[in-house]
């Protein structure tokens, strides 16, 4: 994911791009860039956040009233000058930026290798440029066309803008997957991922569609699709506070991030998993997967919500490949002289990479011979990079300091290498795995379903907003789904609140409890179930408030528990991606009513680089 602006007009197109560029900073800030077209086609580009790259080019001279500017979220390639966008073509004459991961790119640039091209960069974005160029040296020298020719080559998903030496009053833009919006002022047009960028403009915007090419040239923009059909641009009023479409029109990134679940889950298991052909294929783990494969155990180590879906990591490894796991606190692993042998597997799971502890697990694991395999969401992340293999989770840009769709999606990686080493040690039927699959690519529509409780789980909230304590019990798999509940509870609203295995509160919680001690179960119809609701009732007989997490249909629960929130039914492996989402909405709803600051709680970062 990353934010583009463009611009063509009568205004300074550098600082508009910037300003533009700092709206759209939330998509991404792993380097930012701009190209700006006056007597010659300039580009400037720098790692870091758009104020490194301001500051980079202080002094410098910036004319111009055309350009292009992109901030980035890595996908191919670390985050460096170099990978950074605007792209060049071979002959600088055309500059390109794009959001979005061009899937066949290697195949194109393998054949544009052979005909003599040479790369600067790691990125898929610089062989859409190349390959533009070079449709347009060999088949065709209009650009529009080349661009045209280009894109039905194209697999994957783009939002681009291209800008041309030879043709300074003209942009050309093109999107597929990923958003594209123009903005249409008095003699000037606007280009951006979002209206951020756009609004303070003007409120007339075309979005762009699909599989469709923009042409703006002069006072004039014409719109065609790759088939080469025009279509009349359909001119729309923005009626959009600025604050909020940063968010995307959610109040919060927090509420945003959790909604976005349904697409970041399949997103992660797009191009990985096939049930219908039984195809899952994680890229990054090649080399060494017969080690995992032919562990004696695996370690994993974690903080927070990372640590969290490492336990439930642990209960899918064991149950279907059979390999005893340890899931470890990496403060805790990393001080405690932990025994660790050559040839030992860990698996590090961190959503930013650079977690101080994780990654200083890493150095000592490694320094004794283990092999690490890493499950991160930042690309080029210092854990990523210090990793043997791994896989990414491909969430997104998550801003909320509460980590919600890094947690599913870091699930979904752990269960397909859980069921791919399953699959190959024939620890699991071929039935079973083929089941697996199948059911894992219904859970974007069941993550959807369960988002649809909102309404409910908000009222819940309103009644219990003002409790200071909460206790989150659960058995199985959904136990680490308690602690997480507990977790996004403690910390985005500052009530106290634990999570606890259901049956252990015997032993010692279920002293707390009184008619005070609101009680959330998470109580799914799982091997557990009835034992679960036993528990249940030992805390109705202590007058506790029950709020249990159930499974749609559940006929025994809603005859003990004040509230039940009916979530849909799948295997209990993955039922903690369905379970923890009216959790992650409880904590929201309860945490907005307390006017807590939701993205940016007391005392917390978003990575945590410190020991
Ligand atoms: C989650 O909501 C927390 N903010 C925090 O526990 C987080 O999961 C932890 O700091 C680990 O971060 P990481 O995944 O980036 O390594
Ligand atoms: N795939 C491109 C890259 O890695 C674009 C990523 C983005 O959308 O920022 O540079």
């Amino acid at each position: 994911m990353c934010g583009i602006v463009g611009y063509l007009g009568k205004r300074d197109a550098y600082s508009t791009i910037l300003k533009g560029l700092k709206r759209l900073e939330y998509r991404g800030y792993d380097s930012a860039g701009i190209a700006l077209l006056d007597q010659d086609l300039r580009v400037f580009k720098k790692k870091g956040k758009v104020a490194d790259l301001e500051q980079h080019l202080n002094g410098e001279k910036l004319t111009g009233h055309v350009g292009i500017g992109h901030t980035r979220w890595a996908t191919h390639g670390e985050p460096n000058d170099i990978n950074a966008h605007p792209h060049f073509s071979p002959s600088q004459k055309l500059a390109i930026i794009h959001n979005g991961i061009i899937e066949n790119y290697d195949a194109i640039r393998t054949d544009l290798v052979n005909k003599g091209h040479k790369f600067e960069s790691e990125t898929d974005s610089e062989v859409l440029i190349h390959f533009i160029e070079d449709i347009q040296n060999h088949n065709t020298s209009d650009l529009e066309e080349a661009v045209r020719l280009a894109l039905t080559k194209v697999v994957g998903a783009y939002a681009i803008v291209i800008i041309s030496k030879e043709d300074p009053d003209m942009l050309i833009a093109a999107r597929k997957g990923s958003p594209l919006v123009i903005g249409l002022g008095k003699d000037e047009f606007f280009l951006a991922s979002d209206a951020t960028p756009i609004v303070e403009y003007t409120n007339e915007v075309v979005y762009l569609n699909d599989s469709e090419i923009a042409v703006i040239k002069g006072n004039d923009l014409k719109i065609k699709n790759t088939e080469d059909v025009h279509t009349t641009p359909y001119i729309q009023t923005l009626d959009l506070e600025l604050e909020t479409i940063e968010k995307g029109g959610y109040e919060h990134f927090m509420l945003k991030e959790i909604y976005e679940q349904p697409k970041s889950i399949s997103d992660c298991m797009r191009g990985r998993l096939n049930a219908e052909e039984g195809y899952l294929v994680l890229g990054g783990i090649r080399e060494y997967a017969n080690k995992l494969e032919n562990a004696d155990r695996i370690i994993i180590i974690a903080c927070g919500t990372s640590w969290h879906a490492g336990l439930v990591a642990e209960y899918f490894f064991e149950e279907f490949c059979r390999i005893p796991v340890e899931v470890e606190y990496a403060s805790e692993f990393r001080y405690r002289n932990p025994v660790i042998k050559e040839g030992d597997v860990v698996i590090a799971i961190s959503q930013s990479g650079e977690t101080a502890d994780t990654l200083a697990a890493i150095e000592l694991a490694k320094s004794k011979g283990a092999i690490i395999f890493g499950v991160c969401n930042v690309v080029g992340s210092s854990i990523a990079r210090s990793s043997h293999e791994g896989a990414y989770i491909h969430a997104g840009p998550e801003i909320g300091v509460a980590s919600t769709k890094s947690f599913t999606a870091q699930l979904i990686v752990l269960s397909m290498i859980a069921l791919g080493v399953a699959h190959q040690r024939g620890t699991i039927t071929e039935q079973t795995y083929r089941q697996m699959l199948v059911e894992m690519e219904t859970i974007p529509e069941k993550v959807g379903k369960a988002l649809k409780l909102d309404t409910q789980v908000k009222y819940i909230a309103d009644l219990f907003k003002d409790a200071r304590n909460f206790l989150y019990l659960g058995r199985g798999y959904n136990f680490p789904v308690a602690l997480e509940g507990a977790l996004k509870l403690k910390e985005i609203s500052y009530i106290h609140a634990e999570g606890y295995p259901a049956a252990e509160m015997k032993h010692g919680p279920i002293a707390l409890i009184d008619e005070e001690m609101p009680v959330v179960f998470i109580a799914t119809n799982d091997s557990s179930y009835q034992k679960v609701v036993s528990n249940i009732r030992e805390v109705k007989a202590r007058k506790g408030k029950v709020i249990a997490v159930v499974t749609e249909g559940d006929s025994i629960i809603p005859k003990m528990a004040e509230f039940v929130i009916e979530v849909p039914a799948t295997h209990e492996a993955l039922m903690p991606l369905v379970s923890v989402i009216p959790l992650q909405l409880l904590s929201y709803h309860i945490a907005v009513m307390r006017g807590c600051n939701i993205d940016q709680p007391r005392n917390l970062a978003k990575s945590v680089t410190v020991e």
